[in-house]
């Protein structure tokens, strides 16, 4: 039977972005941006025929302005499907809005567990991680090294608390003691009397969640703190792009990706992107990458139907995206099953020590398409 296409059908596809181009996490805004450029170049720009418009609404790290651009992108722009965030903040924003307007919404960082936990929707997926999912093997990795007594430091938002908590969570269930905690306020970044407070209380190890600037900055002070000496753990946003600082040496973090991954697709990307982009790739344009690659997949499946929304959705929940982190499938919630990997930085490259937890699924609490 011939396809018949409704009206407009063949125009352009618009996919909204809705990135930080501006403060403290305008890098990792970039990365995603460039990472999904990078998969729709190869088809040329053109998905199932149909041209791809990229519209980009700067959120400024400032997650208050996220409900409103979403608004923006889905009403004034009219996009087919809307991409982004990097805040958890922003991605409550976001989805507020954009959750009830039925069309798919990629969340290509922003970990808020909730959004494929009790937020859940059928029009709502996840390309990244969930702040539990990449900081609950910590906790056994800890114990394992024999580091009973630990404190904990990062900003006091979504993000933070829920990364620190998923640590916490496995750690003290496994026999471990939280000495001290710290929550300090986004984007704040002054760490000093932090670290001296930290210090006091004498930890065996210090684990931490900061991420873009606010990761650089908090390394380079914590190597000049009394604490210089105690190991260091967190999740791997805090030595993204820090390879090349002395003071990163011996950071220990677990992730859903590591630049060494010896897998064919991880190599191939590696090598287009810093030919493209002229730096290297971080986990975060994986992320932005593998969005355009389940957006390639669902309407290229659709054969550039997008109207058929659940057409769309059923094509993208049963995906499987040969990514440069390895394969991975969506879970029923929607966010990716993958393996989180231990990773470590010595003589300033970031090594793989091997994998924390194999194919690790997010509990998505309170997700009732989960059930
Ligand atoms: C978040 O706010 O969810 C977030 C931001 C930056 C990261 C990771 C998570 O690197």
């Amino acid at each position: 039977m011939p396809m018949k296409f409704a009206i407009g059908q063949r125009a352009r596809l618009g996919i909204g972005l809705l990135l930080p181009q501006s403060g403290l996490y305008a890098g990792v805004g970039q990365s995603i941006a460039n990472g999904l450029n990078l998969a729709l170049a190869k088809t040329s720009g053109r998905l199932a025929g149909r041209e791809v418009r990229l519209i980009i609404a700067d959120d400024g790290s400032d997650a208050a302005t996220a409900a409103a651009n979403a608004q923006r992108l889905i009403q004034v722009e009219k996009v087919d499907v809307l991409v982004g965030a990097v805040h958890s903040d922003s991605a409550q924003g976001m989805v507020k809005v954009a959750r009830d307007r039925a069309i798919p919404i990629i969340i290509a960082n922003a970990g808020w567990n909730a959004a494929t936990g009790a937020f859940c929707a059928p029009n709502l997926f996840r390309t990244s991680f969930t702040n539990w999912q990449v900081n609950w093997p910590m906790g056994k990795v800890a114990v394992d090294r024999n580091y009973r007594r630990v404190a904990t430091i990062t900003w006091r938002y979504t993000a933070g608390t829920e990364m620190i908590g998923a640590f916490e969570e496995n750690f003290t269930r496994l026999g471990g003691t939280i000495v001290q905690r710290i929550q300090m306020p986004f984007p704040q970044m002054d760490f000093a009397p932090h670290l001296a407070t930290l210090a006091a209380a004498q930890p065996d190890a210090i684990m931490a969640f900061f991420a873009g600037a606010g990761a650089r900055q908090f390394i380079t002070d914590y190597a000049q703190s009394p604490l210089k000496d105690v190991p260091l753990l967190g999740p791997g946003f805090l030595t993204e792009g820090v390879r090349d600082l002395p003071a990163a040496e011996g950071i220990l973090t677990t992730l859903h990706y590591a630049n060494a991954l010896n897998m064919p697709a991880n190599r191939r990307f590696r090598a287009q992107y810093s030919e493209t982009y002229g730096r290297p790739a971080d986990v975060y344009a994986v992320q932005g990458y593998d969005s355009g690659q389940l957006i390639a997949h669902a309407v290229e499946a659709m054969k550039g139907d997008t109207v058929n929304r659940a057409g769309l959705i059923t094509a993208m929940e049963t995906a499987r995206i040969d990514s440069p982190r390895g394969s991975f499938i969506l879970s029923k919630a929607h966010n990716p099953v993958q393996d989180i990997y231990l990773r470590q930085i010595r003589n300033g490259e970031e090594i793989v020590l091997g994998i924390a937890q194999r194919a690790l699924a997010d509990p998505a609490t309170g997700c009732k398409m989960a059930k």
